[in-house]
């Protein structure tokens, strides 16, 4: 619509960029009507409806604080303030419409009649009309600035990208206790003030008399389905007033009361007269899911009273939109800060081999003891770390793998802490396997495919071949969650050929100076081959792999096992499978690919999976240009292990680190390496997920 000729430019009130917001209303002859009027909006008046019989003409009184205009009578120009229009011709289709332009100081303070005239002027009825104008804004942070702003024309819609808008939600997962703790939303209050900074501010603006006539009142509400996934809560006080911060400190939990959760959809707030702010708090406690898309709509209506006995009519509404963040994985690229490493009765040396290489990295090292971790040594697989992220907070979110092993309590009762959320998702009707552990779910740095960007990079998770109806797979609702994260889009590749079938068995990725910005790492029993070949061909078929570790073999020998020729050209078409997956889906060329020289065996007793044959050095630690790298224990020649030597000459050009790590005997021999034993926090993305253009 178009704007109003009445309000002036620069005017301090609020402009409707879309549909101004009308309610149709009713005059009554001879009667005084007393009404709560909304700043913005148009009371629209059929003027015949209202008249006796006999009218034919009419007349318009007004203060000079009310505005109205007349479609489809007779042509009438917008009176300038109070005015008195001689009697015009009421027709069938007069309607009036009737706006204010400021909020009232009291109760009544603006008039407006109707006179209603038949032949020759005689008169026969007049209605009368005593205004109080409020306005009304509920507000939120819709253009992402971290601060609540006035009556944002854009706080009841969601638009992604640089230039859109819509304010955003934390489920607010960490827990401001660090003991006897749960995760905040799982209770219904405030658990302390620090809570509040979790949760998004949403401010109700009002200005009016001190208070509203009789029976007024204003109400939050929310769909029964949005209130599954969000609470809001009020201050009791008025905050306003210029109460410091030390002494909100004090304020007890009954000062932040509830006012909309999956109980009470709606709720009243008080007015409280003036020019006011009242504070609200909205609690994200769902991420998006599946049956969630992350949207949650609040409004808030200004209620009018309809005499004893009857209910209240909504006479104005204001709506906000936000939406809650995703849980956003961190990939290898990014900026180490946390190293977590478990320590066992076996693992001493591997233990002192990753602190002194976190230690020289500069980055922390925290290690979980056996009596938490129970002798479970895999970190990698229990845990997931990522981040959620708002224009006013952000903080680390562990995610917990069903998995469920010794390291079973350690994200919920160490990590879960202040500013530390925790989520995570338990199949109820699908069997736990081992491709639900989350060294099986990996996240690539940022790529852009075929023109459409993933500046947060795409999930990776390995999942059993397409073809197969008995392979195992990662659980449905871990996919679901992960899919519904939207941001980082995942891609399934083929992991179930391996025994322990997780996708960090073959590939990895890291941080390169040039090209895409990394490299992807892949295991290659090829190029093992040509790498042993090479070795035969120059004198070194004596040379031995497993030297003092278990019984050697030399090159020759290995070369010659035509079994195990034959598993690795299985293996590395199930490699070159992914291969192809990855460079579709990521976008990449083969100059972004690095082949590693890796063998594998298979084993028929344990269903033909596929295993690491010496330590997988793919399966790496990766702290910025420092790599740890399984110490693969290859053949000796001139008293350096070839394969050392070869990864050296792929990594170093790279301007990265090698330092090889012996997990000979506590992890390869029970299936793992560095990478499956270790994980890492990393610091979030520089780029926001909001601006993100899906
Ligand atoms: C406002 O006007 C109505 C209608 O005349 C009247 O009933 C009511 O008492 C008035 N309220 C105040 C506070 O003046
Ligand atoms: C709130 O407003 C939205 C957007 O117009 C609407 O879809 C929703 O039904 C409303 N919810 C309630 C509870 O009034
Ligand atoms: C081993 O050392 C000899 C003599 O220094 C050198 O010629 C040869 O290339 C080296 N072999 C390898 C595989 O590095």
């Amino acid at each position: 619509m178009e704007q109003r000729k009445t309000r002036k430019p620069g005017s301090q009130h609020r402009t409707f960029p879309t549909n101004m917001y009308q309610r149709t209303y009713r005059l009554e002859v001879n009667k005084v009507l007393s009404i709560v009027y909304v700043v913005g909006t148009e009371l629209k008046v059929h003027l015949h409806r209202c008249a006796p019989s006999q009218s034919k003409f009419f007349s318009v009184k007004c203060t000079p604080t009310v505005q109205f205009r007349v479609e489809a009578g007779a042509p009438v120009n917008d009176p300038d303030g109070g005015s008195f229009l001689s009697p015009q011709v009421l027709t069938k289709n007069t309607v009036l419409f009737i706006s204010m332009k400021a909020a009232s100081d009291v109760v009544n303070e603006s008039k407006f009649s109707v006179k209603f005239y038949g032949d020759k002027s005689e008169l026969i009825g007049n209605a009368v009309l005593h205004l109080t104008a409020v306005e009304i804004s509920l507000d939120v942070d819709a253009d992402r600035d971290g601060i609540v702003e006035k009556n944002n024309p854009n706080k009841a819609s969601w638009k992604w990208g640089p230039k859109g808008h819509g304010a955003i939600l934390l489920v607010n997962c960490d827990s401001e206790y660090s003991f006897l703790k749960e995760v905040d939303c799982e209770n219904e209050e405030v658990n302390k003030v620090s809570d509040l900074k979790d949760m998004s501010k949403m401010i109700l603006r009002t200005r009016g008399p001190a208070v509203l006539p009789e029976g007024y009142k204003l109400s939050l509400h929310i769909s029964k389905s949005h209130a599954e996934s969000v609470r809001v809560f009020r201050t009791s006080g008025n905050p306003q007033s210029s109460t410091p911060k030390y002494l909100l400190l004090k304020l007890f939990l009954k000062d932040y009361p509830l006012v909309l959760n999956k109980e009470h959809l709606a709720g009243e707030v008080p007015y409280l007269g003036g020019d006011s702010q009242q504070e609200l708090f909205v609690e994200g406690i769902r991420f998006p899911d599946k049956d969630f898309d992350g949207f949650v709509n609040i409004n808030l209506s200004l209620l009018e009273p309809n005499g004893q006995g009857f209910p209240e009519t909504p006479i104005y509404t204001d709506k906000v939109l936000f939406r809650v963040a995703p849980w956003i994985m961190t990939p290898n690229t990014l900026k180490p800060v946390e190293v977590f490493v478990c320590s066992t009765s076996d693992n001493y040396e591997f233990l002192k081999a990753i602190k002194s290489l976190v230690k020289s990295s500069g980055y922390k090292l925290t290690i979980c003891h056996e009596y938490m971790n129970r002798g479970d040594r895999w970190m990698q697989d229990e845990i997931e770390f990522g981040y959620i992220d708002s224009p006013h907070h952000n903080f680390p979110v562990v995610l917990d793998s069903p998995r469920d092993r010794g390291l079973k309590d350690f994200p919920y009762n160490v990590l879960l802490g202040p500013d530390f959320g925790y989520v995570t998702r338990y199949p109820v009707d699908e069997w736990v396997d081992s491709l639900d552990s989350f060294g099986n779910l990996e996240v690539s740095p940022p790529v852009t495919v075929n023109g459409k960007t993933y500046p947060l990079g795409r999930i990776l998770i390995g999942v059993a071949f397409p073809t197969t109806t008995n392979g195992r797979n990662m659980a449905k609702v871990i996919q679901d969650f992960l899919q519904a994260q939207k941001v980082q889009e995942p891609i399934a590749l083929y992991s179930d050929w391996l025994e322990v079938g997780h996708v960090d068995e073959f590939m990895t990725f890291v941080p390169a100076p040039d090209r895409k910005g990394f490299r992807l790492l892949l295991a290659s029993p090829d190029s093992g081959y040509k790498l042993f070949k090479s070795l035969q061909d120059k004198g070194h078929g004596n040379a031995k792999l497993f030297e003092g570790k278990e019984e050697e073999i030399s090159v020759d020998q290995l070369m010659s096992d035509e079994g195990l020729r034959a598993e690795n050209v299985y293996v590395q078409n199930c490699i070159d499978w992914n291969r192809d997956v990855l460079k579709k889906e990521l976008g990449l060329d083969d100059e972004d690919i690095i082949d590693l020289p890796i063998l594998f065996k298979v084993d028929p007793e344990e269903g033909n999976g596929a295993a690491a044959y010496y330590p997988d050095m793919v399966n790496m630690l990766v702290l910025g240009q420092n790599l740890g790298i399984p110490k693969p224990f290859g053949p000796q020649v001139n008293s350096t292990c070839a394969l050392e030597t070869e990864m050296r000459s792929l990594m170093e050009p790279l301007g990265l680190k090698c330092t090889f790590i012996d997990d000979f005997a506590s992890y390869h021999k029970r299936q793992g390496e560095v990478h499956c034993g270790s994980n890492v926090r990393r610091e979030p993305f520089e780029h926001r997920w909001w601006n993100l253009e899906l």
